[in-house]
C-alpha cells in the first residue's frame, strides 16, 4: 500500500493485501485515491461486499467488478481518475460482464454526471451510500445503470468491522467521524461528503481493541476536523459528553504498546486539553498536523479559516510549551484567489517561523460549486502559482533537511512497518515524530518496536542503526 501521510494526498493504492471472502463469489478489485479516509471507506466496501458474498482479489484482470474510490479536491485528483475509466473501458472491451463502478468524493460531486459522460461506468455511490453497492451492483448486473449519492446525517458505518487492506498488519486508520461543517473557501469536501457527524466512542473503542488483538501497533484516528468531535448519547446530560481530548485517553487507555496518532487538527479548534492528553500518555505519538494554509491574515480571512496568523503562531507555541518535542507538519496552498507577492510572503516567513518538520504543499485548484469559485476570480496566473509553489518546495526542502539533521545522534524508537522500498534488504519504520527511519534488519520484524542510533539522513529519510538491547 503506497500511502505517503496522515492527510489528503493523491495516492493510489493498490491492494497489496491477500485476497479474502468467499471463494465461489463474483471477485471486486478497489482501487483507492485520495486521503486517509477513503483509504478506510475502501476497507469498509470490502468488509459490506464480503458480507454480501463477493470474493477481494488485488488483481483487475481477473476482477467481475472493478471500484475506483475517488477524489475530488484538485482538479488532477479528477484528471487521473478519468484516466483510470479510460484503462477500465479497455478492459470491459476484453471482458464484457465486468460491472463498474464510481466511489467517493467525485461519485459525490459529478452524481449522474458520471453515467452520462462515461457508458463504462454501471454504478456511482457517494460516500455515504456503501451499505447500498449490493444492492446496486445486482441491479447492474440485471442491466440497471445505479446511481446513490445521498447524504446522511447519521451514517458512520459504526457497526461494520473494515476489511484491512494494508500489507503489513502493524498500522491501521480508525474513522471516527465523517464529513465537515466548515466551510473553508476552496474546498469541496463539505459538499462532497456532507455534514459533520461523530461515531460513537464505544464502536471506535471496541474496534481499536480488536485491532491490538489482531496485532496491529498503530492506530491513526480520522476526521477532517477531529477537533470538533462530539459525542452525546441522546437523552444523556449535556456534562456525559464525549470531547475529542476524552476519546484520545479512552483509545491510548486500550493497549499501552499500541501508537495513537490522528489528523486532522484545524488551528481554530486545535484545545490544550488535546496537547495535555498528548503529554500524558506515551503511546500518544508526537506529533500534530496542523494546515495553516497560508501565513497572510488577508488570505486566511478570504479562505475563511477563521484564525490569524499571530493565532496560528499562538497555538504554534501553546503546543510546544507543553510539547518541546513535538512534530509540527502543515498543508500550504499557493496561489489562491487575489494573492499577492506580499501574500506569498507571509506564507514563507511563517514557515520559517515554525520551522515545520514537513509539509504538504499545493497549487490553488478552484473546486466547482465551492465558495470561491463563486465568489471570487481565480486570478492568479498558473505560471506565478508554478513559481510560487516552487519557492514554497524548496524552501520546506531546508526545514525539513534541518528537522532531520537535529535528530541525528539521538536514539529514537522505531515502530518497524517493513521492508525499505529502496533498500529491500533493510527495514523501514517511523519515528513517533511520523519522520521515517532505515536501518539494517538485525532480526527484526514488522511490528516490532526497537530503539535506533540515527546516524545520518537523506533529504527525505533518517538513517540509523538498532541500539543492541
Ligand atoms: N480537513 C483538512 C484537510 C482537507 S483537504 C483540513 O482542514 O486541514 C487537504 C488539503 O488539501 C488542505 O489542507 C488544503 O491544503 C488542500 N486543498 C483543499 N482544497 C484545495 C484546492 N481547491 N486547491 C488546492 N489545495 C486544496
Ligand atoms: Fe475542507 Fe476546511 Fe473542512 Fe478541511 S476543514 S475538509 S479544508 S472545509
Ligand atoms: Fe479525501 Fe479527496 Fe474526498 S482528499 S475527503 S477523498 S475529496
Amino acid at each position: 500500500m503506497e500511502i505517503e501521510s496522515n492527510i489528503p494526498v493523491e495516492a493510489t493504492v493498490l491492494g497489496g493485501f491477500t485476497p479474502v471472502g468467499a471463494s465461489m463469489g463474483p471477485k471486486v478489485y478497489i482501487e483507492t485515491y485520495g486521503c486517509q479516509m477513503n483509504v478506510n471507506d475502501s476497507e469498509v466496501v470490502a468488509s459490506i461486499l464480503t458480507d454480501a458474498g463477493y470474493g477481494l482479489t488485488n488483481d483487475m484482470s481477473k476482477a467481475d467488478v472493478v471500484l475506483i474510490n475517488t477524489c475530488a479536491i484538485r482538479e488532477n485528483a479528477e484528471t487521473r481518475v478519468w484516466g483510470r475509466l479510460d484503462v477500465f473501458a479497455q478492459l470491459k472491451r476484453q471482458h464484457p460482464g465486468v460491472l463498474v463502478g464510481v466511489l467517493g468524493c467525485m461519485a459525490g460531486r459529478l452524481k449522474e454526471e458520471l453515467l452520462e459522460r462515461r457508458s463504462t461506468v454501471d454504478v456511482v455511490a457517494g460516500p455515504d451510500a456503501y451499505r447500498d453497492l449490493p444492492h446496486l451492483l445486482h441491479e447492474a448486473e440485471l442491466g440497471q445503470r445505479g446511481v446513490n449519492v445521498l447524504l446522511s446525517h447519521e451514517e458512520t458505518y459504526a457497526d461494520i468491522s473494515p476489511i484491512r487492506l494494508d500489507r503489513h498488519g502493524v498500522s491501521a486508520f480508525v474513522s471516527i467521524m465523517r464529513g465537515c461543517n466548515n466551510v473553508c473557501a476552496y474546498c469541496v469536501v463539505p459538499y462532497t461528503r456532507g455534514a459533520e457527524r461523530s461515531r460513537d466512542p464505544q464502536t471506535i473503542v471496541h474496534e481499536v481493541e480488536h485491532l491490538s488483538q489482531m496485532g496491529y501497533r498503530e492506530v491513526t484516528l480520522l476526521g477532517q476536523n477531529v477537533d470538533s468531535y462530539r459525542w452525546l448519547a441522546s437523552g444523556a446530560p449535556e456534562r456525559s459528553a464525549v470531547s475529542f481530548a476524552d476519546l484520545l485517553e479512552r483509545v491510548a487507555q486500550v493497549d499501552p504498546r499500541m501508537r495513537i496518532r490522528f489528523a486532522t487538527s484545524h488551528p481554530k479548534d486545535l484545545s490544550r486539553e488535546v496537547v495535555y492528553t498528548m503529554a500524558m500518555y506515551e503511546n500518544i505519538c508526537n506529533h500534530i498536523h496542523l494546515p495553516v494554509q497560508s501565513g497572510s491574515d488577508r488570505m486566511l480571512k478570504l479562505m475563511n479559516r477563521h484564525y490569524t496568523r499571530q493565532g496560528y503562531l499562538n497555538r504554534v507555541a501553546a503546543i510546544r510549551e507543553v510539547l518541546p518535542d513535538c512534530a509540527i507538519t502543515t498543508d500550504v496552498i499557493a496561489g489562491f484567489c487575489t494573492e499577492t507577492e506580499l501574500d506569498h510572503d507571509q506564507t514563507m516567513s511563517l514557515m520559517r517561523e515554525v520551522g515545520f518538520d514537513m509539509a504538504y504543499m499545493f497549487k490553488y485548484s478552484e473546486r466547482p460549486n465551492t465558495k470561491a469559485a463563486r465568489h471570487y476570480a481565480d486570478d492568479v496566473p498558473d505560471g506565478v502559482k508554478t513559481r510560487r509553489l516552487e519557492e514554497i518546495i524548496a524552501l520546506q526542502g531546508e526545514l525539513s533537511e534541518q528537522s532531520k539533521r537535529a535528530d541525528v545522534g539521538r536514539q529514537l524508537e522505531v515502530l518497524v512497518e517493513g521492508p525499505s522500498r529502496k533498500r529491500p534488504d533493510q527495514l523501514m519504520g517511523r519515528t513517533s515524530s511520523n519522520k521515517t527511519v532505515v536501518f539494517p534488519a538485525d532480526g527484526h520484524k514488522p511490528g516490532d518496536f526497537v530503539l535506533v542510533e540515527i546516524t545520518s539522513c537523506t533529504p527525505a529519510t533518517l538513517l540509523g542503526r538498532i541500539v543492541p538491547e
